[in-house]
């Protein structure tokens, strides 16, 4: 979401005459656009912004500015040199990026600016996204922005506020567009795409997320489309449906579990049961008997029990998921877990449980990668693999990375790869 959003940060900077930077030391205006998820998201910003401090010293018209959710969560603490240790000259939030140039002007006329209004209608719609991947084959498109859900352990309904949804027919144009610019695969973004929603009030008509998917798949058979953040209270059979019936919509499905537990997932505010969750996964392989399946897990959230640990490593077990991120549950203030419950798991337990949790999907995904040896899957070829020249990097639709020998291939090429090796987190093969 962050990447998408950069985008816009530099289209809306390069229509007043700004242009791009490939190199920090080269810039005249800095900007980080920073994630407040975990407190290891913000120490790691602080550092970076420490770090770019001595820059000044060279070009001492330097302006650094932090945008996004902790410019949001933090507002004009961030301006406050004597107790950050350290100056910031800009603080703007991820509904303000419009208002950049105007804040610019302000900094340069010797003040700190800074704009966190959060907005109920800004998407961004009209605005082309500058790509930073330029000839590139795989784009982002915003969908949809904030998030009314307040899973109790999240600050991003604080930081993006209120759900609003962009206009379908912008959507469409923007596929269109990237398919003219040679790419060949879009993911649609949201914090939660399954609340997507839009009312067109001349025709009087109502478009949902699974309307708006096909939408986008029947812009050209030849692109791939994939979609992120699924909320699994809310996905839908006729989302399932949608993907089964659309070749070009990717088998593969992000689906967020957080626990195994269904006592946990209700402190946890997700209103899913573990029970619900599963009868979602039984939902998705009757339609879709192949769709991969990821998911993001906490360990130790406030509360949890061994016993509560242990039911999602049988959940885990249960799905088989082929892919999963995973975190130490991180107390971020003002948030429903924060009020409500203390962040009572010790440090060395959470260590220990992320640790089962990890090891434990490394088991899964190479199960899940063997799983493909003697298979053949059509690859969108992504570029030059990093580790030797010779060979090539590119995806499977179940988002699975393959490496394979290169015989002239181009990023955005389809080729059909025959898969004979693979590692827990890459499938190796031949065309
Ligand atoms: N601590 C740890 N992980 C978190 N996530 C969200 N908030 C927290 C937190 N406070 C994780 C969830 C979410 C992913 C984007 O980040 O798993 O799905
Ligand atoms: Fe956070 Fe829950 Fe919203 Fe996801 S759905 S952004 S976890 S509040």
């Amino acid at each position: 979401m962050n990447f998408s959003d950069s985008e816009i940060v530099a289209s809306v900077m390069t229509t007043q005459e700004y242009e791009v930077s490939q190199k920090a030391e080269l810039a005249d205006v800095i900007f980080l656009n920073t994630c407040s998820i975990r407190d290891h998201a913000e120490q790691r910003v602080l550092n970076r912004l420490r770090e770019l401090q001595h820059l000044r010293k060279k070009n001492p018209r330097l302006v650094i500015g932090v945008l996004g959710c902790m410019a949001e969560r933090l507002k004009s603490t961030l301006l406050e040199d004597d107790k950050l240790g350290m100056r910031i000259d800009m603080v703007v939030g991820p509904d303000a990026y419009r208002e950049l140039p105007q804040l610019l002007l302000d900094v340069e006329s010797g003040q700190k600016a800074i704009n966190v209004l959060l907005s109920a209608d800004e998407t961004y719609a009209d605005i082309a996204p500058v790509r930073y991947t330029e000839g590139g084959v795989s784009a982002f498109i915003s969908i949809m922005r904030g998030c009314e859900n307040f899973c109790a352990y999240c600050v991003v309904p604080f930081t993006r506020g209120k759900e609003r949804s962009r206009d379908p027919r912008t959507i469409v144009n923007e596929t269109r567009q990237l398919l003219e610019a040679g790419y060949r695969e879009v993911t649609l973004l949201g914090q939660n795409v399954n609340s997507y929603a839009w009312r067109n009030s001349q025709s009087e008509t109502h478009t949902g997320f699974s309307a708006l998917l096909e939408k986008v798949a029947l812009t050209d058979p030849g692109l791939r489309v994939r979609f992120a953040t699924s909320h699994p209270k809310d996905i839908s059979d006729e989302l399932i449906d949608v993907m089964a019936r659309h070749t070009n919509i990717c088998p593969s499905i992000h689906l967020p579990v957080q626990s195994g537990s269904s006592s946990v997932l209700e402190r946890m505010n997700r209103k899913y049961s573990r029970e619900d969750y599963l009868e979602r996964i039984r939902a998705i392989r009757r339609a879709i008997p192949d769709c991969a399946i990821s998911t993001d897990i906490i360990a130790g959230f406030c509360g949890e029990t061994d016993e509560e640990h242990q039911e999602t490593l049988s959940l885990m077990n249960e799905v088989g998921y082929d892919f999963a991120f995973m975190f130490k549950y991180s107390e971020r203030p003002g948030t429903l877990a924060a009020k409500k419950y203390a962040d009572d798991v010790p440090e060395d337990v959470k260590t220990r449980r992320l640790d089962d949790i990890i090891k434990l999907q490394q088991a899964l995904s190479l199960k899940s990668n063997r799983r493909d040896v003697g298979k053949s899957f059509e690859v969108l070829v992504e570029g030059p693999s990093k580790r030797s020249p010779e060979v090539v990097m590119g995806r499977t639709p179940h988002n699975k990375v393959v490496v394979f020998p290169d015989k002239g291939y181009q990023a955005g090429d389809y080729v059909n790869v025959r898969i004979n090796d693979c590692s827990s987190a890459t499938l190796k093969g031949e065309s």
